[in-house]
């Protein structure tokens, strides 16, 4: 009898420590996480990749203000499974499959959802009503950790919330980190790359990650001034917490699973947003040949964008921006007040007459909306500024943020910024308008929910090459930006520039040949992809031949062949067409490649119009050395590529 007592004693307590426990793998079985709680209810998770530990135990929870989110008695698992595809009304691929196993962990305190794909996996709390008079609460901190089991190299671009994510990335050992922002690209080795990150970001305040202990690294929110990190009224849902998991860096470019946790798309009819190539009136100010304030030197004038929309119905180009068109560009434009208008045009900007101009042509002005922080003079005038625009058939707004804090108070990617930036992307919605979002918090694939969110900054972009005194963008850079910042969704990098003289500093221009600088509109994705150079550069370029034929939104994409921060090669297919692009890009080391064409249609024939560096060209002596040529191909081609230093190739492929 005492025998059968303690065997069913035994028995009832490896359930209940079985309870307490619980696996979910990836459709594939390849990845499988693994989250549990310990004696004192700390729960942590981990993951491994075909049975080896990619994340060890890694702790979960919230410190909130209202007492313990640390700890946790696990009331059960529920289980279930997506396997749905949908379709992106632009992108770097149509058809987007959603394949994943969830298991929710439910607490007595909270859920903790996991979502695992055979590319990696996702997890949120959820924190339900707990049907007290008062269901707001305070986040002070949030506990989750990504405990990688060696201290991998990673790429990062630091945050101290002041940089507008516009760093350069760096490559350095987890434990030797800042305070980082996401994504953090992990080279674990030469065949395992891991990316953290967030999806839908909602509400709640962004995510940064800092080494904890040794390879941990914990998250660490940004927070209001108040300190608090996240103001939330229960029921709610935080962002994702994401990991990628990929044996070539080119597979993260080709994951999708930040757009897959994120809601469906909200705007019933999306035949208004447009993904197109624009110009612009803007590098002309960088390289300080015009002004944004009114003047002699006033670059916005009627004149002078009628010659830009002319350029662009010219050239195939659906947009033009104009910056410096409205009042408010006068003295320090960065001061906290309601100088800015953004509907009163200065008197020689015909705002009406160029709207009007523009659409005989087939072209739309992109407006602009700097607001130097001055978020709620932004915010008080948004309806009108966007109803008058969708009534002059202006569909495109860059909006912009020069100023490390919203109002001179709270942090751009602080919990108050995220929503403003929501705000404004719901609003222009209702308006018929889609975003570029420059100064914005990082992208969070909320692209596929609102997709009149096109593109963003938050990239050290194109600009740096006109003012930066450190010379500009070094040649590595754009051969890191597609497996960090370009992870987290497009970015209006502004590619393409022409003429690399700078009379106001001359060391300052693009590091680059010019088959490089057309690359790059391929490689560095944005659905509005700019062509950046002032208009009297590009005349006459044969180059932009390139330019005037790719498109910004695609069938399908490939990541033919890639090392982070030293070369990327990437073929796309042009949207339901049998046309393809390629372009690729290097860093400051010359490379030849033997490009395989395999993906072509096996029964086709192709003409491939190749734009290469020429025999002489190299970043630093010859830039411009650009050579054109045709050549039949087939899905049998192995096309020879010679790269020159800081070089590229951009290839347009017609079917016969
Ligand atoms: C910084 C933006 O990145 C740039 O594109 C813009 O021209 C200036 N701000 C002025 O708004």
């Amino acid at each position: 009898m005492k025998k059968y007592i303690f065997f069913l004693a035994a028995l009832m307590s490896l359930c209940a420590c079985q309870k307490q426990k619980a696996t979910v793998t990836s459709p594939d079985g390849n990845i499988a996480v693994q989250v549990w709680t310990n004696d004192s209810g700390e729960m942590y998770y981990s993951a491994s990749l075909n049975g080896i530990s990619v994340l060890d135990a890694s702790r979960l929870g919230l410190i909130l203000n209202r007492g313990d989110y640390a700890h946790f008695s696990i009331k059960g698992f529920q289980r279930s499974s997506q396997d749905e595809t949908w379709e992106q009304p632009w992108g770097e691929r149509r058809l987007i499959r959603n394949h994943y196993n969830q298991l929710t962990v439910r607490t007595d305190k909270l859920n903790i959802i996991f979502r695992v794909f055979d590319e990696g996996f996702g997890f949120r709390y959820e924190l339900l009503s707990d049907n007290s008079a008062d269901n707001a609460i305070e986040i002070l901190d949030e506990l989750t950790e990504f405990a990688f089991p060696t201290d991998a190299e990673a790429w990062s671009g630091p945050t101290n919330h002041t940089n507008f994510l516009e760093e350069l990335w760096t490559k350095t050992p987890l434990s030797q980190k800042d305070t980082v922002a996401t994504p953090l690209t992990v080279e674990v080795n030469d065949s395992l790359y891991m990316v953290v990150h967030e999806a839908n970001l909602t509400d709640y305040a962004s995510l940064d990650v800092a080494p904890l202990r040794g390879s941990t690294m914990k998250a660490t929110l940004v927070p209001w001034q108040s300190g608090v990190l996240v103001y939330q009224t229960l029921p709610f849902v935080t962002p994702w917490r994401t990991i990628l998991i990929a044996k070539r860096p080119g597979d993260l470019i080709t994951s999708y699973m930040e757009l897959n946790l994120n809601e469906p798309c909200k705007i019933d009819d999306t035949s208004w947003i447009e993904p197109q190539r624009y110009i612009g009136i803007w590098w002309g100010m960088h390289m300080k040949n015009y002004t944004w304030e009114y003047g002699p030197k006033h670059g916005a004038t009627t004149e002078n964008t009628k010659r830009y929309i002319d350029f662009a119905a010219q050239h195939g180009f659906g947009g033009v921006l104009v910056e410096g068109w409205n009042k408010g560009w006068d003295g320090d434009w960065t001061r906290i007040d309601d100088h800015f208008s953004y509907t009163e045009p200065y008197p020689d900007y015909d705002l009406q007459e160029l709207c009007r101009y523009a659409a005989e042509r087939g072209v739309r002005i992109i407006a602009h909306t700097e607001t130097g922080g001055a978020v709620t003079n932004f915010e008080q005038q948004m309806d009108s500024a966007f109803a008058l625009y969708e009534r002059l058939g202006i569909r495109a707004v860059k909006t912009g943020y020069v100023n490390p804090k919203h109002n001179g108070e709270e942090w751009q990617r602080s919990q108050y910024g995220v929503q403003h930036y929501r705000k404004v992307v719901e609003t222009a919605a209702k308006y018929h308008i889609m975003i570029d979002n420059h100064e914005p918090a990082m992208p969070t694939g909320i692209r596929r929910t609102y997709p009149n969110l096109m593109t963003g900054e938050g990239v050290r972009g194109q600009e740096w090459n006109a003012w930066s005194v450190d010379g500009g963008n070094p040649p590595y850079h754009t051969c890191v930006l597609p497996f960090t910042r370009g992870l987290a969704g497009p970015m209006d990098f502004t590619p393409v520039i022409f003429n690399f003289n700078n009379k106001v500093l001359p060391e300052t221009h693009p590091h680059s040949t010019i088959a490089k600088q057309l690359a790059e509109f391929l490689i560095l994705y944005s659905p509005l992809q700019m062509a950046a150079d002032m208009i009297e550069n590009m005349e006459g370029q044969v180059g932009l031949q390139f330019i005037e034929s790719c498109p910004t939104t695609w069938e399908e994409t490939i990541v033919c062949d890639s090392k982070i921060g030293e070369y990327i090669i990437e073929a796309r297919r042009e949207r339901n067409g049998d046309n393809w692009f390629i372009g690729g890009i290097t860093n400051e080391q010359s490379r030849d490649f033997c490009l395989n064409l395999d993906f072509l249609d096996e029964n086709a024939r192709y003409m491939a119009k190749i734009f290469k560096d020429g025999k002489n060209a190299d970043y630093e002596s010859d830039p411009y050395d650009l050579v054109i040529t045709k050549q039949e191909v087939t899905s049998e081609t192995s096309l020879p590529l010679h790269l020159a230093r800081s070089g590229g190739v951009a290839i347009q492929i017609t079917k016969l």
